[in-house]
């Protein structure tokens, strides 16, 4: 089975956040099942610098107003396809903004670009590689199924997977001339949106499948509070909606042998990681290394609730805690983190930035992974947190009350819990889950098992990727007729 896979970030290629590395995941986890993935993606100018003897496959004459083609380049046993269009992508800044932080004004032209290519080569194929199915990812694949539905694919099924329902590709309705669509998709089953035009809903509306990266994620999203607009919609595809959760690689994430932690440590060995502890306390500066690390990675937003964790700060620290955050994101939450570390020196230590490296440092030494999110389709760093003894205390919402156990009595006698979770979204709730952290941290016998059964939990592709497939097999049955 063919699979295009269409996605505007790709780990190992470039990342900001889950998306990257589910969709560097997915080929190697899929080929297991039979699948074969290949992955197109925007030859942004870090992608370009990347590629290994990347070979000329397609040549896209007229691509809104510019020239490209596709580039075929093998890394690791996946297929990367990558759309070169100078114009379009070869620029300073990250995969949607520009030096200084602001989305590019094309967006729309650039990810449209992106949609359109993906049609060209299901229709086309590359070289004899023809795509069974075309796999988009977030608003920025949007319009594949859409321009897929008019065009020589129209029987080529589609999946979109919503990775984050809060970014939708929302644009004037000013664009829709420019996107060679027929007047038709300008309306309520189209990408017209409250008088604006709207990658994802068009996506959501035409693709032969929806799916999203949690069951409780699909749940929320046909609900007003978490469907950002579009539950109606959601609810009424509901027939072809499903929630599967993400899984990690775990060769990348491997306590065991990961490069860039300074131990290697495994379940029979979880003492080895004292060494990793004591890095991490040694790389925040802390004072130190008495009561728990509770160990941010994220970005810095509202989503991810950033702001009710700088509430707690000083409380974590009154606790006997530490706090280590790495992130970056919105100035407001950075300053407000900035005055909590300056007020706790030694004991709140923040690093703003990007920093992979330190990301895999943080899950190896610390003793708490925090994500307060408001919502979370998935979540990807309790993943991690399970797999490296990074116990996770997180809102109970979308992936995160689907792959966590909360560390109750009966949770705990039965020896199944692997981790903290708390709800509503508030000081008061974080608070309450961080005391029991920190009572449990004490009890050097619950915490060890919390630490087992968390690294012991399955979190790697193997049954979502099966679920993947068999989805895949499904849309491309033959359809049986009512009897
Ligand atoms: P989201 O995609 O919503 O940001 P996820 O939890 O799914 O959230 O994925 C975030 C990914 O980005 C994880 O791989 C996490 O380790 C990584 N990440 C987030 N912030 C940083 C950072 N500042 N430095 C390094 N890695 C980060
Ligand atoms: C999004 C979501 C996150 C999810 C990731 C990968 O960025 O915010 O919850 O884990 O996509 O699916």
């Amino acid at each position: 089975m063919r699979v295009l896979s269409v996605a505007s970030e790709v780990y190992p290629l470039v990342k900001t956040g889950g998306l990257a590395d589910v969709a560097g995941a997915l080929p190697a986890a899929l080929a297991a099942y039979g699948v074969d993935m290949q992955v197109l993606l925007p030859g942004y100018k870090q992608v370009m610098a990347k590629l290994p003897n990347p070979v000329r496959m397609l040549e896209i004459p007229e691509l809104f107003g510019t020239s490209a083609s596709v580039l075929a380049c093998r890394i690791d046993g996946v297929q990367y396809l990558v759309l070169d269009a100078p114009e379009l992508y070869d620029r300073d800044g990250g995969p949607y903004t520009d030096a200084y932080g602001a989305d590019h004004p094309d967006n729309w032209r650039r990810f449209a670009a992106l949609s359109r290519a993906a049609a060209i080569i299901a229709e086309k194929g590359i070289e004899r590689w023809i795509p069974d199915i075309v796999h988009a990812h977030d608003w920025q694949a949007g319009l594949v199924p859409v321009y897929m539905r008019h065009g020589a694919a129209a029987a080529t099924p589609t999946v979109m997977t919503v990775h984050n329902l809060a970014f939708q590709g929302q644009f004037g309705a000013d664009i829709f001339a420019w996107l060679g669509l027929p007047q038709s998709e300008f309306g309520m089953d189209g990408i017209e949106y409250y008088g604006d035009v709207s990658f994802l809903k068009g996506g959501l509306q035409a693709a032969s499948a929806i799916t999203t990266v949690s069951p409780t994620y699909a749940q929320e999203i046909r609900t007003p509070a978490f469907g950002m607009g579009l539950d109606g919609l959601i609810n009424a595809r509901a027939d072809v909606l499903h929630g599967i959760v993400n899984g990690i690689d775990t060769e990348i994430w491997d306590p065991s042998t990961d490069p860039l932690i300074e131990g290697h440590f495994t379940l029979s060995r979880l003492k080895k990681r004292q060494v990793n502890r004591t890095a991490l306390a040694n790389k925040f500066g802390f004072a130190d290394t008495d009561g728990p690390v509770f160990t941010v990675v994220s970005r810095l937003t509202w989503q991810k609730g950033i702001d009710v964790l700088a509430e707690v700060a000083d409380d974590i620290v009154a606790m006997g805690g530490k706090l280590a955050v790495l992130g970056a994101g919105d100035p407001a939450l950075e300053d407000a983190l900035k005055d909590a570390a300056s007020r706790h020196p030694g004991k709140i230590g923040l690093a703003l930035g990007y920093d992979e490296h330190l990301s895999h440092v943080m899950q190896a030494g610390g003793d708490v992974i925090l994500v307060p999110s408001r919502f979370e389709p998935c979540g990807l760093t309790q993943l991690y947190g399970l797999r490296y003894g990074n116990v996770p205390l997180v809102a109970r919402t979308g992936g995160l009350a689907d792959t966590v156990i909360d560390a109750n009595e009966a949770a705990i006698a039965a020896r199944v819990a692997t981790g903290f979770q708390f709800s509503p979204v508030s000081a008061d709730a974080l608070r309450e889950a961080l005391r029991r952290a920190v009572r449990a941290f004490a009890d050097p016998r619950i915490w060890v098992r919390l630490q087992n059964q968390g690294m012991k939990a399955d979190v790697s592709w193997d049954r979502s990727a099966l679920r993947y497939t068999g989805l895949y097999a499904d849309l491309l049955a033959p359809k049986r007729e009512p009897s």
